[in-house]
C-alpha cells in the first residue's frame, strides 16, 4: 500500500502511473458522488486484479441482522448497511478476441487519472499493449450529473495504435452484487425483472426487508472518430439481473471508437413507477447531449464554487487538501433532501454502515450553515425532527418513559443500529450534540423560527432523557452519570465522563430557557408542544434539581477538569513516551490494553471546550488543552481538526499547522493507512472549521460575526467566503492584514480582534 502518491495540484486530484497496489486507494480518492448517488473509483472494463467494488444510493439501505456474541436486552436487531447497488458503470471490452484487464496487459503505459473538482469530473488515461500485440490507448471521462442527479455519463473511448482492431464494446447492468460489509453473507437484493429496447436498458431490483424497488438503467451510443454510428447491439439478458450489449466496431490503425453510455438508478424513495421515472431520465439526458450534460456539470461545480471555496497562497498540498474536502462534503450531501444525511463514508465506502452519527450535529453542520441557503442546515435539523418518536421508542427500548429521547448512535431511518454495547447503550453524549446543533443553528442564522416550530420538541425529549438518565448520589450530594462512554471511545463505562455530565446539564438549562421563551413569545405553538408532550412545571423542576446539582470531577492537583472519574488512577505516560512502534494503538494492542492505558482517541474534555469555549477562559483552555493533548493519539479522524482550532485560539501556530494538514491530508496521504475501505467524509467539514474558525477565528457572539485571523508561517494568505445571515462576506487573510468585502445590500459589522468594523456592500476593507 503507497501513501502520498497525489501530485500536488491546485484543482485536481492526480496520479500518474499504474500501481496494482493503490488500486483499492485511489478507487476511494478519485469517488464521484452528486448527492443523490455515488461510487467508487472503479474501472469500467474488468479488472482481475485486486479491487472494492461500490456505487451507492442515497437513502437506500439494507437493516443487516445484528451479530454478536452474546445478545442482551435492548441491543437493536439490526445493523443498517450502506447498501451495494446495482453497477451500471461495467463496459467490458473486446479488443482483437481479447479481453481488456490491465492486470493481465503485458504493459500499461503513461496511466494516469485526474478528479477535475473544479468541474466535477474524472478522467482516466493509459496506453496498453495487450497479450495479442495489439496496442492501444484509450481515455475516459465520467461525472455523476449535479443537475441530472439520477444520472451519470461515461465517454470511453479507444484508439488502436499499432493495427486495425475490432473493438466490441459490452456495456452491461448487473444488480447481482454484494456488500463487502455484510455480517451473514446474504443477498440483499431481489431482481425483479430486466428489460431492453433499441439502445436501452433497465434492470429493476429490490431490497429485501426494506423493499426499496431501484430501477438501473443504460443507454449506449457510438461513435467513430466523434461520428455517430448506427450499430445495432447485440442484446443478450443474461438472467433477471443482468443485461449484456455487445456493439462491435471496426477501428482501423489511429481511428478511434467511443462509446457514450448514459447511466443512473430511479428509486422508489422518489417515484412510483421506476422504469417509466428511468425512461424520462434518459430522455431528459439525451435532449442535452454528453456535452451539454459535462458544460452543465462545470456550471453546477462553479456555483457551488462561488460559494464555498477556501483559496491558500503559497502552499500547493494545503490548497489541494482543502478543495478535496471541500469537494467530497458537496458530492455527498446537497442539502436537497431532509431524509438524507452525512454518512462518515459517503459514497467512498461502506465502513461505518448508517448514514447519520453525531459528527453531523458536531462536525457537518458548521460547513452547510455557512457555505450554503440556510435551509440547508434546517434540513439537517429537521432530519431529526422527524426521527423524534423514533428516539423517544429507542429511549423506551431501554427503560427510560415520559417521552425521553435518545437519538441513536447510528441511524438509517432513526432508529439505532449500532451493536457494541458500550456504543449503543453508553456512548450517550450524541444526544447533546443533537441539542447543541439546534443552539448553533439559531445563534449562526439567527433564524429562531425553527425552536418553537420543530426543535423545542427535540429539547424536551433530550432533556427528559439526561433528566432521567442521571442518578443521585447521596454519598457526593448531587446528581451523576454512571456507566458512559464519552467521545474518546477508549475507555468504556466511566462514571462521571466530563463531558457528557457539562453537555446533560447544558441541555436541560437550554431546553428551559427555550420552554421560557417560547411561552412569552410564541404561545400558540406553547400551547401545541405541551399538549403533546404533555410537560408542566413541576416536571421543568425536577429536570432543574438534576442540572443545577451536576456533578463534575475536577483535580485541584493539576486544575482541570477530569475526563472521568478514575482518570488520575491511569499509568499518566504521555504519548511522546510511548515507543512508535506500538502506535497506532487500537492495531497494535489489545482492547483491555487500551481501555486501562491514559490514550485518548479523540477530544474529548477539549470537545466541550470546543462546544463551550465561551463559558471559559483563555487560562482554563490552556490548562486543560496542555493536561489532555499529551495523551491524545488522535486514533479518529475527527480528532486533529478540534486540537487544530484550539491550538489557534492559544497561538501554537506550529501545532495548529501540523494539526490541520493531519486533518486536510488525512485521506490523501493516507495517514492512518486505510483509505482503501473509503475516505473520512465527515471529519472533512472539521477541516473547513479548522481553517474558518481556527486560523480565521470566526465566531458568532451576540449576533454578530468575529475573526482574530492568524496565519501559519508557510503560507502568503488565505481566503474564505461565509453567508452570514443571507449576506456573502469574503475574508482574505494575509501576513499583515485581513481584508473584507461583502456581497449583499446592507452594512455589516463584524468585530476583527476586538474592534468593531463595518463592511459597506461592494467595497474593500482592510483592517
Ligand atoms: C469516532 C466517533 C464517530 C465515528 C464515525 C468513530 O471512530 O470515535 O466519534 O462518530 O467514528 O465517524
Amino acid at each position: 500500500m503507497h501513501q502520498d502518491y497525489i501530485k500536488p495540484d491546485n484543482w485536481s486530484i492526480i496520479e500518474e502511473g499504474f500501481d496494482r497496489d493503490s488500486v483499492k486507494s485511489s478507487e476511494s480518492l478519485f469517488s464521484l458522488g452528486n448527492g443523490r448517488m455515488g461510487q467508487r473509483a472503479n474501472f469500467e472494463e474488468s479488472y482481475s486484479g485486486e479491487t472494492f467494488q461500490g456505487s451507492y444510493i442515497a437513502g437506500i439501505y439494507y437493516p443487516d441482522k445484528t451479530k454478536v456474541g452474546w445478545w442482551k436486552n435492548g441491543y437493536p436487531e439490526y445493523f443498517a448497511k450502506v447498501l451495494n447497488a446495482p453497477n451500471w458503470i461495467g463496459i467490458d471490452i473486446e479488443i482483437n478476441g481479447e479481453n481488456l484487464d490491465l492486470n493481465t496487459c503485458v504493459s500499461v503505459d503513461n496511466f494516469r487519472r485526474e478528479l477535475n473538482m473544479k468541474e466535477g469530473w474524472y478522467h482516466r488515461s493509459f496506453e496498453a499493449k495487450l497479450q495479442n500485440g495489439t496496442e492501444i490507448s484509450v481515455n475516459v471521462c465520467r461525472f455523476l450529473s449535479m443537475e441530472l442527479d439520477e444520472s451519470g455519463c461515461i465517454h470511453y473511448e479507444i484508439t488502436p495504435k499499432n493495427t486495425d482492431a475490432k473493438i466490441v464494446f459490452k456495456p452491461y447492468l448487473d444488480a447481482g452484487v454484494h456488500n463487502e460489509d455484510a455480517n451473514w453473507e446474504e443477498k440483499f437484493w431481489e431482481p425483479l425483472g430486466a428489460s431492453h429496447s433499441g439502445n436501452e436498458a433497465f434492470v429493476t431490483a429490490r431490497t429485501f426487508k426494506t423493499h426499496f424497488t431501484v430501477t438501473t438503467f443504460m443507454h449506449n451510443a457510438i461513435l467513430l472518430d466523434g461520428n455517430a454510428q448506427a450499430i445495432d447491439a447485440e442484446r443478450s439478458s443474461i438472467n433477471n439481473e443482468k443485461i449484456v450489449f455487445g456493439y462491435a466496431v471496426a477501428a482501423a490503425k489511429g481511428q478511434t471508437a467511443s462509446i457514450q453510455k448514459i447511466g443512473g438508478y430511479t428509486a422508489s424513495l422518489n417515484h412510483t413507477d421506476t422504469v417509466l421515472a428511468a425512461k424520462d431520465v434518459i430522455k431528459s439526458a439525451r435532449a442535452k447531449g454528453y456535452e451539454t450534460l459535462l458544460e452543465e456539470q462545470a456550471e453546477a461545480w462553479a456555483h457551488i464554487w462561488e460559494m464555498s471555496d477556501i483559496t491558500i497562497d503559497g502552499d500547493v498540498k494545503a490548497q489541494q487538501g482543502i478543495r478535496f474536502n471541500i469537494f467530497q462534503l458537496n458530492q455527498t450531501y446537497s442539502g436537497k433532501d431532509s431524509r438524507l444525511n452525512i454518512g462518515p463514508k459517503g459514497f467512498t465506502g461502506e465502513k461505518y454502515g448508517g448514514s447519520t452519527y453525531w459528527d453531523t450535529e458536531a462536525y457537518c453542520i458548521p460547513f452547510y450553515m455557512a457555505t450554503k441557503d440556510q435551509h440547508v442546515a434546517r434540513n439537517l435539523l429537521t432530519y431529526r425532527y422527524n426521527q423524534l418518536d423514533k428516539a423517544i421508542e429507542n429511549a423506551a427500548k431501554l427503560g427510560f418513559t415520559n417521552g425521553a429521547a435518545l437519538y441513536p448512535m447510528v441511524t438509517m431511518n432513526g432508529e439505532e443500529c449500532h451493536n457494541e454495547w458500550e456504543i449503543t447503550f453508553e456512548e450517550i453524549h450524541r444526544n447533546g450534540a443533537i441539542a447543541f446543533a439546534i443552539y448553533n443553528y439559531h445563534r449562526f442564522t439567527g433564524d429562531y423560527s425553527y425552536i418553537p416550530e420543530k426543535g423545542l420538541e427535540v429539547l424536551i425529549g433530550i432533556a427528559r432523557f439526561w433528566h432521567q438518565r442521571a442518578t443521585f448520589s447521596a454519598d457526593k450530594n448531587q446528581y451523576v452519570i454512571l456507566g458512559v462512554t464519552g467521545p474518546n471511545e477508549y475507555e468504556n463505562n466511566v462514571n462521571n465522563n466530563w463531558y457528557t455530565n457539562y453537555l446533560a446539564k447544558w441541555c436541560i438549562d437550554y431546553a428551559s430557557q427555550q420552554i421560557e421563551k417560547v411561552k412569552a413569545d410564541f404561545p400558540a405553538d406553547f400551547a401545541r408542544i405541551m399538549g403533546k408532550t404533555k410537560l408542566d412545571d413541576v416536571e421543568i423542576l425536577h429536570w432543574r434539581k438534576v442540572a443545577d446539582h451536576m456533578y463534575f470531577p475536577f483535580s485541584e492537583k493539576f486544575g482541570v477538569f477530569l475526563q472521568q472519574d478514575g482518570f488520575l488512577d491511569k499509568e499518566l505516560v504521555k504519548v511522546h513516551d510511548l515507543d512508535k512502534s506500538q502506535r497506532p494503538i487500537n492495531q497494535k494492542w489489545s482492547w483491555d490494553r487500551i481501555l486501562r492505558s491514559p490514550y485518548i482517541k479523540q477530544a474529548d474534555v477539549l470537545q466541550g471546550f470546543y462546544f463551550f469555549e465561551d463559558h471559559f477562559s483563555m487560562e482554563q483552555l490552556e490548562k486543560h488543552f496542555d493536561f489532555y493533548e499529551p495523551f491524545t493519539v488522535h486514533e479518529s479522524s475527527l480528532s486533529p481538526c478540534v486540537h487544530s482550532i484550539q491550538a489557534a485560539v492559544l497561538g501554537k501556530m506550529d501545532m495548529a499547522y501540523t494539526f490541520y494538514l493531519r486533518t486536510s491530508r488525512l485521506d490523501l496521504d493516507d495517514y492512518n493507512k486505510e483509505v482503501e475501505e473509503g475516505c473520512h467524509i465527515t471529519s472533512m467539514a472539521g477541516t473547513w472549521m479548522s481553517i474558518v474558525e481556527g486560523f480565521g477565528g470566526m465566531r458568532v457572539k451576540d449576533d454578530v460575526l468575529h475573526f482574530t485571523p492568524r496565519i501559519p508561517k508557510e503560507w502568503k494568505g488565505y481566503s474564505f467566503k461565509i453567508n452570514f445571515r443571507n449576506q456573502i462576506l469574503k475574508i482574505s487573510v494575509g501576513a499583515n492584514e485581513t481584508k473584507f468585502s461583502l456581497e449583499g445590500d446592507r452594512e455589516v459589522t463584524v468585530v476583527v480582534n476586538g474592534k468593531a468594523v463595518s463592511v459597506e456592500p461592494n467595497s474593500l476593507v482592510t483592517v
